[in-house]
């Protein structure tokens, strides 16, 4: 397990100035925040060190605004979101640096909390430079990093602030951090991997280095696809990477070496045409889809069985869903595996962690989010970790 340090480390912080990282990252519609989960997840952080009667800064990027000031990507968007979550008034400082920031603290008292523009209106954010960080660090009198989501990025709110203020990892790093050493770092086993999604292409580190941690790897989503054509398989009008059928075949191999069992299906859903429940969507044997036809989910037989691999695994870890969950009756293995998972999670069989921006819209669509061990908030930064990588932010804290 990795060691940092963390809030209870904390001597008496009353007055003092806590710079929180946290991940304010959150989808928007028509001006408003769909989902406060990143939010919520941080509120334990913000409102333990607030009770503390710290001064807490938040800082925070917002979208890829590249170093220039941009109104429609002001941190101040998620303001009502925060504000409504903490269920406290959160004042607004449209600066990250300098004086402004500097008479804000003094007018704070004990306990109160504000939030500092987006750290990516300056270069020296994606830069991680020195003087940019020094000069954050300047306000504070301490640092905090909760936005896990955001560790695989060595920004200077990310990164270089931990080397220049004592630094902590706050509740819901810590949290993260426990789950996924519980999950891939010192697992329970034998330990199962669900990697689904489009594109091979995309999450080829990933399957590299599961294939060497795990003993099961159920492939799904249209990357399954790429696999079933290295294997021979004709798969139609299909997502499918045939370019990649040689990088698909050294995974197996790899695999193979490793002693780690491949799950590819071997019944599917099909149709012609993607569209909601279409005329020509029938189920039949990998080996019997038709030129016209496409590969959209994963079959009965091939869920029963992998429900069943589930059962003799301790550990499982989910990253993307397993057919166009998107569009019913293509969600249908998506969530039958996943509600198998959160069953088994619950009779305490197996601990279940999941992670990604798809996964969670696939478990929060199955019903089954709160029942899974733990669900990340991250999406890149969970695909680093899967791939072995070690994250920037996170190795900063232990540095410390
Ligand atoms: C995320 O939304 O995954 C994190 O906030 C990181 O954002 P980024 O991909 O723009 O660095």
């Amino acid at each position: 397990m990795t060691r940092f340090k963390t809030l209870d480390d904390l001597g008496d912080v009353a007055g003092k100035v806590a710079l929180v990282r946290v991940d304010l990252n959150l989808p928007m519609q028509d001006g408003a925040v769909t989902d406060d989960t990143r939010v919520r997840a941080s509120a334990p952080t913000i409102l333990e060190l607030a009770g503390k009667g710290a001064k807490v800064l938040l800082l925070a990027h917002f979208g890829r605004p590249k170093g220039e000031r941009a109104s429609t990507l002001s941190v101040s968007m998620t303001l009502d979101a925060v504000q409504a979550v903490l269920h406290e008034e959160v004042m607004f400082i449209p600066e990250i640096t300098g004086p402004v920031v500097e008479q804000a603290i003094g007018i704070l008292q004990p306990g109160d909390i504000a939030m500092l523009e987006n750290t990516r209106f300056w270069k020296g954010e994606e830069a991680n430079d020195p003087d940019f960080a020094a000069a954050i660090a300047a306000n504070g009198d301490f640092y905090v990093n909760d936005a896990f989501s955001a560790a695989h990025r060595a920004h200077a709110s990310t990164e270089g602030i931990a080397h220049l203020l004592p630094a902590y990892a706050g509740r819901s790093m810590e949290a993260e951090l426990k789950a996924l050493d519980a999950a891939l770092g010192n697992p329970a086993k034998p330990v199962a991997a669900v990697v689904g999604g489009a594109k091979v292409s995309s999450k080829l580190d990933v399957l590299k280095h599961l294939v060497t941690r795990v003993e099961h790897l159920i492939i799904g989503g249209g990357m399954a696809n790429t696999f079933l054509a290295a294997r021979g398989v004709d798969v139609g009008k299909s997502l499918c990477e045939h370019d990649l059928a040689s990088t698909a075949e050294e995974i197996l191999d790899a695999a193979d070496k490793a002693g780690c069992t491949v799950h590819l299906p071997y019944d599917v859903v099909v149709a012609k045409e993607f569209a909601a429940n279409p005329a020509s969507l029938r189920t039949c044997n990998v080996h019997e889809v038709a030129p016209d036809e496409m590969i959209l989910d994963i079959g009965p037989q091939a869920v029963e069985a992998l429900a069943d691999v589930l059962k003799t695994c301790r550990t499982l870890v989910w990253n993307g869903p397993l057919g166009a969950f998107e569009m019913a009756p293509f969600d249908t293995a998506t969530v039958s595996l996943a509600r198998s998972a959160a069953a088994l999670t619950v009779e305490g069989a197996l601990v279940s962690v999941a992670g990604g921006g798809d996964t969670v819209a696939a478990l929060n669509h199955a019903g089954v989010a709160d029942d899974f061990s733990y669900v990340s908030t991250a999406g890149g930064a969970f695909l680093e970790w899967m791939e072995g990588k070690e994250l920037p932010g996170v190795v900063a804290l232990e540095q410390a």
